[in-house]
């Protein structure tokens, strides 16, 4: 696609900001210290039901450097924003706003915010406020809320609710193999190294500025411009860097809104940072799941009869979220004459759920994939030739072609990188010293997503190129990544491309979740850069000096790095230099857009979907069963990779939090409170690096030109799905054991 003799995309670069962020010149939300700056401390309801009843807040305003103390009863009312993610706005899941009443719904919602002009005033100050509730019985569980029982028919437009052929009578029909089992996943809080934090300004009664830990400048932007009721174009949200997003930056949480409330209140620049305690109740998590799985298969063959795949999980009564595990997964996985899937969400207690890296696909192919499993076991069969019996050549449910799949390729080359000849079937088999060894494998998958996005090119009169969207880098390398394709679309040295984002003043841009970024605004800068061409050749047409004068404007593209011509005609092109210069201009700018199919357009074309196998080793000891994963080969098939070494990481950080998944992340709540237990980096255990001993991640596939010009699919999510059940899987060969409930403690291996 490019004319780049030495493309830059596809090329291994580091980061353009890498020297930034190790220098720490990278500024973070929190980090913006304005002039005459105050800072804000949120009270958290120690109860998960009932009323306030009654607010003293004598002693906290008392209390040195306490600029305000508001409550509901002196909150500024606040029109309620509607989420909007589709239509280009943004994106609320908790949709109260809030101090907005005294009703508490969930253990840690803002009930209350102290602001001081120090950050410890405002913690004592807030410490001293005295609210009285009126505490009811909280539900915590799908049991305790019988009666708020929902199965939603779609999510995000996707139908959730389906059936293709006969299931039951493929269940009940004798003969053949049979799994039918329930999985659960506990409740996983995201917790990117940078917690939320939001720094607000107003420049004027009705101009705000916001330093906002975001994955939507766009969407936040809109959201606040609502809630505030001023022109959306007054709201400038920033947010050149992210320290790790994970889904809990998508969305416009409270405390953004409380900090634009407070600093309006106070009439000064307000910061409010999210703790790393409350980033457990007021910023999302990924809910605790029940799958139930039912396969039949040809007791000869292998092949699928029937997949059955019910999903039940939790909301808040703030908001409603369901957590897609059939739709997909059981949806895209696997060849079968009937398939069937369902949804069913129940409203409890708790901070609102919301998506996290792969919401569905990674608890649902911890499911599938350990079903998979043991009906691999059941059938004495190998787990990857049962994946290829059952090969999915069309859409399974859809009949629709994949634009591009290459799941064999990664299968094969899985097995070969990782050794899978020379694991012994049997369990227990595979020793190591004194350790159980254990090989376990499992297929990964994501859908390629395009959202809607602008570009902008500004080429200058030095032959450099500056590219715009208000997209976002959230540690993935994004900004390497537009600059690469910025590099190559336009046809200009890498060094001589930059690119800006973060900023609600530039193009917009959708959310940077569902690992749609790179193709959704890669595809708007390609637009961007003919527009661009389009101009020069406009100018070279009408310039007498110009090899290119007279002809028609609609011959000429990008032949070479920095000029313009006529393909296959050497004598006819020009340089973009030489132009400008001749007709005098210092830079020329063009604008991209780039939307998204509708859905009679979708629904014409391939299917567009990602791919990959997971294999892991696992090594026990037998008399204390902590699981050590001792190697992971994770093989992918996204397209073409912009990037290899940061697509490398970026697949690696899915294995890992993959790991932290399938061994030692749970959110506990406290029965009594509602309230988490495990809300800090001590009792909620990511993995670290001594958890982390061997992930090697590699790229099989071609490019998927139908999907955009660089033929990429996203990288961000695909990488942790498949890797809990991996896991499982080598826990069960090495062991007999199989968990069915994340995270595979130790307590759950002792017989
Ligand atoms: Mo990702 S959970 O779509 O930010």
């Amino acid at each position: 696609m490019s004319a780049n003799p030495v493309s830059p995309v596809g090329q291994s670069f580091s980061r353009v900001d890498g020297r930034l962020k190790v220098t720490g010149a990278a500024k973070y939300a929190a980090e913006f210290n304005l002039l005459g700056l105050a800072h804000a401390y949120a009270v958290e309801s120690p109860i998960s039901k009932g009323k306030i009843t009654a607010v003293d807040v004598s002693a906290a305003e008392r209390a040195p450097g306490v600029l305000a103390i508001l409550t509901h009863l002196n909150t500024p009312k606040l029109k309620e924003a509607t989420s909007d993610m589709a239509g280009g706005g943004g994106i609320r899941v908790e949709e109260r706003n809030p101090l907005s009443d005294n009703v508490v719904s969930y253990g840690g919602q803002h009930v209350a915010l102290a602001v001081a002009e120090t950050f410890e005033q405002a913690r004592h100050a807030a410490r001293l406020i005295r609210l009285t509730y009126a505490a009811e019985p909280p539900a915590l569980t799908g049991e305790d809320a019988p009666g708020t029982r929902k199965q939603p028919k779609e999510n995000n437009g996707d139908p959730i609710q389906v059936k293709k052929g006969d299931v039951a009578a493929a269940l009940r029909a004798a003969g053949g193999t049979r799994v039918d089992v329930t999985y659960g996943t506990p409740t996983e809080t995201h917790n990117p190294i940078e917690p939320a934090a939001t720094v607000a300004h107003w420049t004027a009664d009705d101009r705000l500025v916001l330093f906002d830990a975001t994955q939507y400048v766009k969407g936040t932007q809109a959201i606040v411009a609502e809630t505030f009721n001023v022109p959306k174009e007054n709201v400038r949200i920033i947010n050149p860097f992210v320290g790790g997003g994970f889904g809990a930056k998508g969305p416009t949480w409270p405390h953004t809104l409380l900090a634009a409330a407070a600093a309006r209140v106070v009439r000064r620049p307000v910061k409010l940072p999210l703790t790393r305690s409350s980033m457990f109740t007021t910023c999302g998590h990924r809910t605790p799941t029940v799958q139930h799985v039912a396969l039949a298969a040809g007791a000869e063959d292998g092949r699928l009869r029937a997949i059955r795949h019910d999903t039940e999980c939790l909301t808040s009564p703030l908001g409603f979220f369901v957590e897609s595990c059939g739709a997909t997964t059981s949806n895209v996985l696997y060849d079968s004459p009937a398939i069937e899937f369902g949804h069913v969400v129940h409203t409890v207690n708790k901070g609102q759920s919301s998506f996290m890296r792969a919401p569905g696909e990674a608890p649902g192919t911890f499911a599938v994939e350990s079903a998979m499993d043991e009906l691999a076991v059941a059938l004495r069969m190998d787990p990857v030739q049962l994946r290829l019996v059952n090969y999915a050549e069309r859409h399974p449910v859809q009949d629709r072609p994949w634009s591009t799949k290459f799941l064999r390729d990664a299968y094969r080359v899985g097995a070969e990188k990782f050794g899978w000849a020379r694991r012994n079937p049997e369990p227990r088999s595979m020793r190591e010293g004194n350790l159980l060894v254990g090989m376990g494998m499992a297929t990964a998958t994501y859908p390629g997503y395009k959202l809607a996005a602008n570009a902008r090119l500004r080429l200058s009169a030095d032959g450099s190129v500056v590219g715009q969207s208000a997209t976002h880098d959230l540690g993935t390398g994004a900004y390497t990544a537009f600059t690469q394709i910025t590099a190559e679309a336009v046809g200009v040295p890498m060094e001589m491309a930059r690119f800006e984002l973060g900023n609600s003043d530039l193009p917009y841009s959708a959310v940077a979740g569902g690992s749609s970024s790179t193709a959704t605004v890669g595809h708007a800068i390609h637009n961007a850069a003919k527009a661009l061409h389009a101009k020069l050749g406009a100018l070279a047409v009408l310039d007498p000096a110009s090899p290119l004068r007279g002809l028609n404007p609609q011959t000429i593209g990008l032949v070479a790095p920095g000029r313009i011509g006529v393909k296959g005609d050497a004598a006819k092109s020009d340089g973009f230099k030489e132009l400008m210069a001749r007709a005098g201009k210092d830079s020329l700018e063009a604008d991209g857009a780039f939307m998204p199919a509708t859905k009679n357009e979708h629904d014409a074309g391939p299917t567009f979907q990602s791919f990959g196998a997971q294999f892991v080793e696992v090594r026990i000891d037998p008399d204390l069963p902590r699981v050590q994963v001792s190697r992971v080969v994770s093989v992918m098939d996204c397209g073409r990779i912009i990037n290899p070494k940061t697509a490398r990481s970026q697949i690696m950080g899915g294995v890992i939090m993959g790991l932290g998944m399938a061994l030692t992340e749970e959110t506990v709540y406290d029965r009594a409170t509602g309230l988490p237990v495990t809300r800090n980096l001590a009792d909620y255990h990511v993995p670290v690096n001594a958890d982390v001993i061997s992930v090697e991640p590699f790229f099989v596939g071609e490019p998927d030109h139908e999907f955009n010009p660089m033929g990429a699919r996203g990288v961000g999510e695909i990488g942790i799905t498949g890797v809990a059940a991996a896991v499982a899987n080598a826990v069960f060969h090495a062991t007999g054991k199989r968990v069915r409930d994340l995270p595979i403690t130790p307590d759950k291996l002792l017989v």
